[in-house]
């Protein structure tokens, strides 16, 4: 075993004594440290796994705070109210309202105890689909320091059909599936309304199929949640019904039908 050599400035206040290292097996010059014999080759081991310790708790920490960050940095919303959707200023003008919220609030439970499943927000515009999808999110950045991300997919499609033209772009179909495929926690928000009318039969194009297709199926077995204006027929008609399929698997469903819109309620 290679001895550590000591400066010689150093030598001179350290005293030696020769003894065995329990660990080492050998005669060893041990050093007077703090009155007791210390093996310099264990005292070197020592530092060692402290510092590999630090240096993997530093990391540890490291990606904790991205993986925390990426609802802030990375998400793409359409509307910027929606980031101060919180689950307490949810108000309950209405039962729906109540009872949505009561559901959200459990699914929310669920997934902070490792259930997997998807949760559909179903229903009419303004009422607040967006907000609790958000506010799910928020909750469980905070407390578990889950990955999570909210992404309007109108408007990601958008970007994705920009970097074919803008080959700087970093918005490219590879950006997006990697992102959205990776994440603990996704929001799809307001999906189906990329086709445009919200209750027409259209289908979607091959791009808008295969995009959402290939997130899908990344995902299977990572909770997702949607917002649709759509109910599950009319998205049935519009997608392939493989993407439905992985999409509406096992889902918990939420559904507006009486909650008012609150965009408009300053109107009246
Ligand atoms: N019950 C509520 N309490 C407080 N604010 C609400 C409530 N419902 C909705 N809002 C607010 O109203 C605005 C519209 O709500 P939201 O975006 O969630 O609607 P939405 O159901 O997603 O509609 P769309 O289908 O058009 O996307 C947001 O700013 C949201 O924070
Ligand atoms: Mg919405
Ligand atoms: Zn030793």
């Amino acid at each position: 075993m290679e001895r550590i050599k000591m400066p010689k400035n150093l030598r001179n206040n350290i005293t030696l004594v020769s003894e065995t290292c329990d660990k080492h097996h050998k005669p060893i010059q041990k050093m007077m440290f703090e009155g007791e014999p210390v093996c310099p080759i264990c005292m070197k081991e020592q530092w060692d796994l402290e510092l590999t310790a630090k240096v993997n708790a530093e990391i540890q920490a490291n990606k904790q705070n991205a993986a925390y960050n990426i609802l802030f940095d990375k998400s793409i919303l359409e509307d910027n109210t929606l980031l101060n959707a919180r689950v307490h200023n949810f108000l309950s003008h209405g039962q729906e309202e109540a009872v949505n919220k009561q559901k959200v609030q459990l699914a929310i439970k669920r997934y902070q105890d490792g259930e997997v499943f998807n949760l559909i927000l179903q229903g009419n515009p303004g009422a607040g689909k967006s907000h609790l999808a958000y506010s799910t999110l928020f909750e469980l950045n905070e407390t578990h320091k889950f990955s999570c991300l909210f992404i309007s997919v109108g408007s990601m499609l958008r970007k994705i059909r920009a970097s074919f033209k803008d080959k700087e772009s970093k918005y490219t179909e590879e950006y997006f599936n990697r992102l959205l495929s990776d994440v603990d926690f996704l929001v799809l928000d307001d999906i189906g309304a990329e086709t445009g009318a919200i209750t027409s039969d259209k289908t979607a194009t091959d791009f808008v199929q295969r995009v959402l297709y290939d997130i899908a199926n990344a995902r299977q077995g990572k909770p997702t949640i949607l917002t649709t204006n759509l109910d599950g027929k009319t998205l049935f008609n519009m997608y392939d019904s493989k993407l439905v399929s992985r999409l509406m698997r096992n889902p918990e469903v939420v559904i507006f039908k009486e909650s008012k819109d609150k965009r408009i309620t300053t109107l009246f």
